[in-house]
C-alpha cells in the first residue's frame, strides 16, 4: 500500500521519534474503547458517574467497583501485534491509556499522561498507595487515572511536550484526538515542524495534521510499517 511505503520511509529517515496511542491502540486486545460508537465505555457508562472526583466522594465503592472491574479485563488481555510493533520502533511512547499492555509488549518507558490502572494513590496527598487507606495521612485510597475536570500530571505532560517539541517524527495511533490537553501533542509536534503519522479506522481532527494517513487498525498496520521501514 502506497501510504505504508510513505510511513515506512519516514520511519526508516527520522531520528527522534515520538509515538502517541489512545484506547484504539488496545481494541485488538479486546478492551473497549470510550467513544467508538456501540462499542465505546461511554455509550454504556456516563463518565460524570464514574470517571470525576465527585463521583468518587459520592460513591467511592461505585467507582472503585468501575476500575477494579476495568483492571480485571486488562489482565485478562494481552498485547496485540501492535503494542508488539511499538517497542521494536521504539524512541519516546506518550499514552493516553491506562492500561499496562505497552509495558507488558516489552516498552520500557510509556509517558502515562492519564495515570494508569495500577498505580492507586491518596485521594487528599496523592502519595501512591498500597492499602485502602494512604500509609502517609490516612487519606482513601483512588484509583490512580486522571478524571474528567482534573490536571493531568505535571511532571508526564512537561516531559510529553518536551518529546514532541523536539521529535522529527510523531506517529499517532488509536486516538479520536478529542480530548485536550493530551489531544495538543501531535499538533505540538507538527508546529515543530515533525512529519505526523495517523492510524486510525476512522477520520478524526488530526488528519488535518497528518502527513500520512493510515486507515486501518493498530494490529495490522503498525506491523506492516515497521516490516517496510527494516525490511
Ligand atoms: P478537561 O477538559 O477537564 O481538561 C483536563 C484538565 O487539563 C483540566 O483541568 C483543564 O483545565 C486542563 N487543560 C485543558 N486544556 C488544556 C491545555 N490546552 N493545556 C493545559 N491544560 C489544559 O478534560 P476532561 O475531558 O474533563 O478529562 C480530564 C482528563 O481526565 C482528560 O485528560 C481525560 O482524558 C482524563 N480521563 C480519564 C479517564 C479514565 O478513565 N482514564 C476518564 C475520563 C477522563
Ligand atoms: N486501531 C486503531 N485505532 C482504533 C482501533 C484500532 N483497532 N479501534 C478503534 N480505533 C480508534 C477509533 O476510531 C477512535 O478514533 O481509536 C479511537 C478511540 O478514541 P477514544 O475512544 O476517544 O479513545 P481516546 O482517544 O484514547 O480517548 C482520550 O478520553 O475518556 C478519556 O481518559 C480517557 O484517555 C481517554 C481520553
Ligand atoms: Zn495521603
Amino acid at each position: 500500500m502506497e501510504s505504508v511505503r510513505a510511513a515506512a520511509a519516514l520511519l526508516r529517515d527520522a531520528g527522534a521519534v515520538v509515538v502517541f496511542t489512545g484506547a484504539g491502540m488496545s481494541a485488538e486486545s479486546g478492551i473497549p474503547t470510550f467513544r467508538d460508537s456501540l462499542t465505546g465505555l461511554w455509550a454504556r457508562f456516563s463518565p460524570e458517574e464514574l470517571a470525576t472526583p465527585e463521583a468518587f466522594e459520592k460513591d467511592p465503592e461505585l467507582v472503585w467497583s468501575w476500575y477494579e472491574w476495568r483492571r480485571a479485563a486488562v489482565e485478562k488481555a494481552a498485547p496485540n501485534a501492535g503494542h508488539e510493533a511499538v517497542a521494536e520502533i521504539g524512541g519516546t511512547l506518550i499514552t493516553q491509556n491506562v492500561d499496562d499492555l505497552h509495558e507488558r509488549a516489552g516498552s520500557a518507558d510509556p509517558i502515562h499522561l492519564h495515570g494508569s490502572l495500577f498505580a492507586p494513590r491518596c485521594f487528599d496527598c496523592g502519595r501512591a498507595t498500597t492499602g485502602a487507606v494512604c500509609a502517609e495521612c490516612g487519606g482513601r485510597s483512588r484509583p490512580g487515572v486522571v478524571w474528567f475536570g482534573e490536571q493531568l500530571p505535571a511532571a508526564a505532560l512537561a516531559r510529553a511536550v518536551e518529546a514532541a517539541e523536539s521529535c522529527d517524527l510523531l506517529i499517532t495511533v488509536g486516538t479520536s484526538g478529542l480530548v485536550y490537553p493530551a489531544a495538543e501533542i501531535p499538533h505540538v509536534a507538527a508546529v515543530n515542524g515533525a512529519a505526523v503519522i495517523q492510524v486510525n479506522p476512522r477520520p478524526t481532527p488530526l488528519d488535518e495534521v497528518a502527513a500520512v494517513n493510515l486507515r486501518g487498525t493498530a494490529a495490522t498496520l503498525l506491523p506492516a510499517i515497521l516490516r517496510e521501514a527494516t525490511g
